[in-house]
């Protein structure tokens, strides 16, 4: 289960090398270009320095902090009723503070990210908060047992795994079923593939996500919006609410 599915190692089948025109010359080749453990490794670092500093200010620039709180509104991810929340990839721990927000007071959130550096400044920014704990983790490669969450909150992290597969597979495995999943990742628009770009990710293709999320066993609930606008204009990246497959205890 760990590491680049098949999906990734053949060239034929790879959607990233398949496309064509302005989008595909944009978008950072950087995640196809070399080994996953090799690119993995530039991630943390690429986090661990300057652009993980740059991470709280750019959220600010670009209304993404704020736009993305209003994704965790009871209307839209309800995270109400949830006692066992993940962070994955938790980043400067602007979601967890979004999560704290709603959650009932009785709900405990673990947050993972690949970077120490990134966790650092997470923990600096939840006073640490001791409703959260913090580990350094793959999400390849999740230390924590099955079903051991009953809501999970993933954004702007797939998009640094060449192949999707792996991860979900992770993220499905630790949600108990019946547990919802919010997924916020970077679309193959022209504004996606700039930001692949600055921040060396890949994009997605929302038809081969929906895909690849139902294979997983993560079935593709709803889709969320910033905002109408965002709504009608199809921007601001693929958000989706997942649910895990199978019977519910
Ligand atoms: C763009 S930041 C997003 C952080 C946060 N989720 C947010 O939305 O503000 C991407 C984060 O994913 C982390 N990350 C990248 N690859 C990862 C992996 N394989 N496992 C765990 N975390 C990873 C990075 O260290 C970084 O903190």
């Amino acid at each position: 289960m760990n590491g680049p599915s098949s999906l990734q190692d053949d060239p034929t089948t790879n959607p990233i090398r398949k496309r064509r025109g302005l989008r595909a010359a944009l978008e950072s080749k950087k995640p196809q270009r070399q080994p996953f453990d090799e690119y993995r490794r530039f991630v943390k670092d690429h986090y661990d320095g300057f652009a993980g500093k740059l991470t709280h200010v750019t959220g600010i620039i670009t209304l993404h902090a704020v736009l993305a709180g209003r994704v965790f509104r009871p209307e839209a991810f309800d995270v109400r009723g949830a006692k066992r929340i993940l962070d994955a990839g938790c980043g400067n721990g602007r979601h967890t503070r979004n999560i704290l927000r709603w959650a009932d007071r009785d709900a405990f959130i673990t947050a993972f990210d690949l970077s120490q550096s990134m966790l650092r400044r997470a923990r600096r920014q939840l006073k640490n908060n001791p409703r959260v704990s913090h580990l350094a983790a793959d999400v390849t490669r999740l230390p924590y047992a099955d079903a051991a969450f009953d809501c999970v909150v993933c954004c702007w992290m797939l998009e640094h795994l060449p192949d999707p597969a792996p991860g979900l597979r992770e993220l499905a495995r630790v949600l108990q079923p019946g547990g919802k999943l919010l997924l916020m990742v970077t679309e193959d628009t022209v504004t996606g593939a700039v930001c692949s770009r600055v921040w060396h990710c890949r994009t997605y293709n929302r038809q081969e996500l929906m895909r690849v999320c139902e294979e997983c066993g993560l079935e593709w609930h709803r889709p969320l919006y910033f905002t109408g606008i965002h709504r009608v204009f199809k921007l601001g990246g693929i958000i989706v609410e997942l649910v895990k497959k199978g019977p519910v205890s």
